[in-house]
């Protein structure tokens, strides 16, 4: 039973899909609470300095008019990075986007965004409940397999806030990769609903912010990335993070993998097409 699982999560994690283009991914830095000044550029320099790396080209913004259906069209992934607070002036187009096979990747305080909009709460899986101080602690790595949690050490020694969230992303039927040992770091105000053990980074298969009758695309989150240093430096979170980016896009329901896909970066004879979906924004996602 259990090996047949194990073997059955090995053949999805490194099915080759045929690939279309280079993924393109936005990533979006805007904060309407706390922002992380020198990590954001820092990321942001990184990010766009491994693509090549992993095939991914980064566009950045934190400018929230660019989320236009026409913009937002053009990419695999969302990348919310350290956003804070209400950063959208509403979801609607980032819900269209899920409907159409878009795919999302929250980093750190994306945790800690858009608390106002339900669909958001469910493609990321969870918001942060409190966070508690900047601190090192220990994760553990539950999924080894998986492209973000491969080549670490497990126990990994990281340095940050091990969030605690408001809800337990496996309700949501995400998968928890990185997860806090609690007896490593002081926490005066524990989450009693995030579920056990304390979760730090997830993916979800068909993220749960798509409505019904949509095409789910891959979800990623993860509490880590703090300091500017983690990501200039440190080779295994580096490695975890490109690994989150790596698996996410490959979903197969956009396009630098399905040439058929509605959204995603087109190859020269192709084109993005129309939305399939454009029902006005309702909370029909389940919670
Ligand atoms: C614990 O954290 C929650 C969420 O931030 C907050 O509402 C509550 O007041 C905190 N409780 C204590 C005792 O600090
Ligand atoms: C490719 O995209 C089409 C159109 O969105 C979709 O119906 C199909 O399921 C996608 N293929 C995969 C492998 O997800």
């Amino acid at each position: 039973m259990r090996r047949s699982y194990l073997a059955a999560f090995t053949i999805a994690f490194h099915a080759t899909l045929a690939k279309a283009g280079t993924a393109k991914v936005l990533i979006f830095t805007a904060t309407a609470g706390l922002k992380h000044d020198n990590m954001i550029p820092a990321a942001i320099d990184v990010l766009k300095d491994k693509g090549p790396s992993i095939d991914v080209e980064f566009d950045s913004t934190d400018d929230a008019s660019t989320f236009t259906d026409d913009n937002l069209k053009k990419y695999d992934a969302l990348l919310f990075l350290a956003t804070t607070g209400d950063v959208l002036p509403n979801d609607e187009s980032f819900q269209r986007y899920l409907n159409a096979g878009g795919n999302f990747i929250g980093v750190h305080s994306a945790c800690d965004a858009m608390r106002n909009s339900k669909t958001y709460a469910n493609e990321i899986g969870s918001l942060s409940y409190n966070a508690p101080e900047v601190q090192n602690y220990v994760v553990d790595v539950l999924e080894p397999k998986h492209p973000s949690g491969a080549q670490l050490s497990s126990p990994w020694a990281v340095i940050g806030e091990a969030y605690n969230f408001a809800s337990d992303p496996r309700s949501l039927g995400a998968r928890v990769v990185l997860a806090a040992r609690e007896s490593t770091f002081f926490d005066t105000n524990k989450s009693t609903t995030q579920g056990s053990p304390h979760p730090i980074a997830w993916y979800q298969e068909k993220g749960a912010g798509v409505q019904t009758g949509g095409i789910a695309g891959r979800s990623y989150y993860t509490a880590l990335g703090h300091l500017p240093e983690t990501w200039q430096k440190d080779v295994l979170f580096q490695r975890h993070i490109l690994g989150a980016i790596t698996w996410t896009v490959q979903s197969g329901t956009t396009k630098a993998f399905n040439t058929s896909a509605l959204v995603g970066n087109y190859s020269p004879s192709g084109s993005a097409g129309p939305y399939a979906f454009t029902s006005s924004h309702s909370d029909t996602t389940r919670c």
